[in-house]
């Protein structure tokens, strides 16, 4: 039998990180420059149900049953086979490996989930929807940090920009139908900044002074709402000039950071429309919305302030059906 291959895309969270946990809009699109890619290849000289996991970036190499609860990888297979009612799958090998950045707000830990997930799956004779997709990816987000959002395995399973606002029973996912073609540049401080380690300090802040982290909350879902708008409508400076201001508000909320900042500033002094850090913060990456002609100049100047690595990703316009105002709508997980 053939290996069985699948890959997810990073993502970038172009308004509205941290808020979102709070039940305010977001909005993310995929990062196709930097993948995860799972091959599942058979093991029939193995009993049924013997399954190995290796993922030489974090020196994993070990039997799905030895591996606790928690283990993140493990938790999405598990989660793969109770999806489909398998209770004793056929022996096989899982590698996972990734271009993506750890710990670096580019969605890396959803991204193996998803990649992961849909090849176990698809191992296993079965294609799984987007929604069925995300849904088992968010059960592993919550083991990475207690109380994810859902926008990373949402982006990184739908593969396109999301409008996203986590609810309680339901989230809303709305594929955004994007007006015009825009170029982002994406400039890696290389400073760990851990989802779980920024999201506690954000929400340690709010309890401490409930007030001042709501209307930080609200201001950037406020921005989320209009940048939706100039996302359907084509308007990139507005867009440029929001995510400036969403840069404040992140810095209010006490998640930017010196390299952050020194690359903000540097994407902006190059000629970035807007830029600001995208994900968790404390490190990580940032994103400068930027003239598809400028993408390579402003890299540059990533770099030269200190950018351990860059990168050019380009989102497309919606298709035509799109345009007319048809963009999906999902209520799911
Ligand atoms: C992480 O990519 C985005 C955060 O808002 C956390 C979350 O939404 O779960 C910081």
């Amino acid at each position: 039998m053939p290996a069985i291959s699948a890959t997810a895309p990073g993502k970038a969270i172009l308004v509205g990180e941290h808020a979102v946990v709070y039940g305010q809009p977001a909005i993310a699109v995929p990062v196709e420059q930097v993948r995860a890619r799972a091959i599942v290849k058979a093991a029939p000289d193995r009993a049924a149900g013997e399954i190995r996991l290796q993922a030489p970036a974090i020196e994993l190499d070990a039997r799905l049953e030895d591996l606790p609860e928690n283990h993140p990888l493990a938790a999405a297979l598990r989660g793969v086979f109770k999806e489909l009612g398998i209770a004793r799958p056929p022996a096989f090998d899982l590698r996972v490996t990734a271009t993506i950045p750890a710990a670096a707000g580019l969605g890396s830990g959803a991204a193996v989930s998803v990649a992961a997930i849909r090849a176990t799956a698809e191992f296993l004779g079965r294609r799984l929807a987007d929604e069925q997709v995300s849904r088992l990816a968010y059960e592993v987000e919550k083991l990475y940090h207690g109380t994810p959002s859902g926008i990373d395995n949402t982006v990184i399973a739908y593969r396109r920009p999301v409008y996203f606002v986590r609810g309680s029973p339901q989230n809303l996912i709305e594929i955004i139908s994007v007006g015009r073609m825009f170029t982002l540049a994406i400039g890696d401080t290389g400073i760990p900044g851990p989802t779980a380690i920024t999201v506690g300090e954000v929400r340690q802040g709010w309890q401490a002074r409930p007030e001042h982290y709501e209307r930080l909350f609200a201001a950037a879902g406020a921005l989320a709402r209009r940048a939706r708008g100039c996302l359907e409508g084509g308007d990139l400076e507005e867009l440029g000039r929001l995510m400036n201001e969403n840069q404040v508000i992140l810095e209010k909320m006490g998640v930017s950071s010196p390299d952050l900042d020194r690359l903000v500033q540097a994407a902006l002094q190059a000629g970035a429309l807007g830029a600001k850090l995208s994900g968790a913060g404390g490190g990580g990456n940032m994103i400068a919305l930027v003239e598809p002609d400028q993408a390579e100049r402003i890299a540059q100047a990533l770099r030269r302030a200190g950018a351990r690595q860059t990168w050019i990703t380009t989102i497309a316009a919606a298709s035509k059906g799109e345009e007319n105002g048809e963009s999906r709508i999902q209520r799911g997980a």
